[in-house]
């Protein structure tokens, strides 16, 4: 099939400079049924009527379990360096946090040796959203202890599987696991509590930096973080509205850099919290600031901030403008990845190798005969590679960039309804066949 040339060149420009991968995450792909894979909060919220498109969980979703050798044939086959994955809490420590299911040990063992067998570098996420149920009932992120559970499962994790992991993050996108899930309830738990938000954006940033402690202690030297960064545009030029879109800059990214890399949390940020944060926050920047080798952004569109009278707590309220946008109907704009690129260089850490973590865009793909054109993707990937291309001009150290997602998968809230994969999932067989830009890809990378 023709690939899109324009997409193939910049991926040959860039590919002797960075390491390219794909990313996918353990409940969006693996199957939570099997091999003794224990009860994740995301089971639970699928289950409760009305939160997950059509009812759709990740009990089989793509079957990866079974099927995880034909997956990593497609990335290497493609020519990837990389492959981002996530370790399920719950297959490892389906009972209690300290007796291991053998059959999810064996599964993850075997998993990264055959990706070290066909040279593909294994990038782990420690906590891609599937919390056990067990630490989901005693409050989940909204209780301290989560966060202690979460420091001794990275010592597992390090014990059995450390030293063949090339790069480590601990948590994926932790705005997604405090703000999302606790104050829009999107995502599991489901929750819309101040309270609830507050206490979940300190504990999931204290989780990071106690799992990267016990790292560090067993001596690992690639530890990163993985932020999703959404950019922001005022609705008109209204100091009112400049506000507002500061405030959820401050409540969407610089939360998580300024604790990350300076230690604080932003004030107007705060100071909508007042005394819903936790007692004696502070005392646990220190551990939260615990440095770093690397820094990831998942980048995928925008927000466009309107003042809201009616929203309670922040006074906003997040629109749609008229760009182009994809099948999650969300706008399109390289703009905002060269935007945080860029500040994360300037602003954060000018001395760290900067990756993107996750970039990519859902689809209404559809099969004809054996092909998938989705030329939409082929722009969307080309679009933002131009942008990290710019960037690196320009002196930002991007060491990587990984194409969410391998495969069409479980999409949380939207179930199976939206496509994300360069490769096509029929869920009724578990037919996997390569897109147009996979084939893409596959040219750009072809001779490394
Ligand atoms: C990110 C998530 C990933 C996937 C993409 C589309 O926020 O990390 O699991 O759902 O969005």
């Amino acid at each position: 099939m023709e690939a899109n040339i324009s997409l193939t060149d910049v991926i040959r420009r860039l590919a002797p400079q960075i390491n390219f991968g794909v990313a996918t995450a353990s409940y969006q792909i693996e199957g939570s049924s099997f091999g003794g894979c224990g009860r994740s909060h995301w089971d639970d919220f699928a289950d409760e009527p009305g939160r997950v498109f059509e009812g759709h969980n990740g009990s089989i979703a793509c079957e990866h379990y079974h099927h995880y050798e034909t997956d990593l044939n497609l990335i290497s086959e493609a020519g990837f360096d990389a492959y981002r994955f996530s370790f399920s809490w719950p297959r490892l420590l389906p009972e209690t946090s300290s007796t291991l299911n053998p059959d999810g040990v064996d599964f993850y063992d075997r998993l990264i040796d055959a990706m070290l067998e066909r040279d593909i570098k294994p990038f782990a996420t420690l906590y891609h959203w599937d919390l056990p149920q067990r630490h989901a009932q005693k409050g989940g992120w909204q209780n301290r202890d989560t966060a202690k559970y979460f420091a001794d499962y990275t010592d597992i994790i390090m014990r059995h599987f450390g030293d063949r992991l090339v790069s480590i993050a601990p948590v994926n996108e932790p705005w997604c696991v405090s703000f999302l899930s606790h104050y829009w309830g999107h995502h599991a738990p489901g929750l819309m509590d101040l309270s609830a938000t507050a206490k979940s954006m300190h504990y999931i940033q204290l989780a990071h930096g106690l799992s990267i402690n016990v790292m560090r202690e067993h001596g690992h030297s690639n530890l990163g973080c993985v932020l999703n960064k959404e950019y922001f545009t005022p609705i008109d030029d209204s100091e009112v509205a400049q506000e507002k879109a500061h405030l959820f800059d401050g409540i969407y990214n610089r939360w998580f850099e300024d604790s990350l890399f300076k230690g604080q949390y932003p004030e107007e940020v705060l100071s909508v919290f007042g005394n819903e944060m936790p007692e004696n926050y502070q005392d646990d920047m220190s551990v939260i600031s615990s440095p770093l080798d690397w820094a990831g952004v998942n980048y995928y569109t925008r927000s466009v901030i309107a003042p809201d009278d009616k929203e309670p707590h922040f006074g906003f309220k997040c629109l749609r403008g008229d760009l182009p946008k994809t099948d999650m109907d969300w706008e399109i704009i390289p703009e905002g990845l060269s935007f945080f690129l860029r500040r994360l260089a300037k602003d954060y850490c000018p001395d760290l190798p900067i990756y993107i973590t996750e970039n990519g865009m859902a689809n209404a793909d559809y099969l004809v005969g054996e092909a998938i054109a989705d030329t939409s993707r082929l722009s969307y990937f080309e679009s933002h590679l131009r942008a990290v291309e710019e960037v690196i001009e320009d002196g930002v150290p991007v060491k990587g960039y990984f194409a969410w997602s391998l495969l069409d998968n479980y999409e949380w809230a939207f179930g199976y309804d939206k496509r994300f994969g360069i490769v096509h999932v029929d869920f009724d067989t578990q037919k996997r066949t390569p897109k147009q830009s996979y084939y893409a890809w596959q040219d750009g990378l072809r001779g490394r």
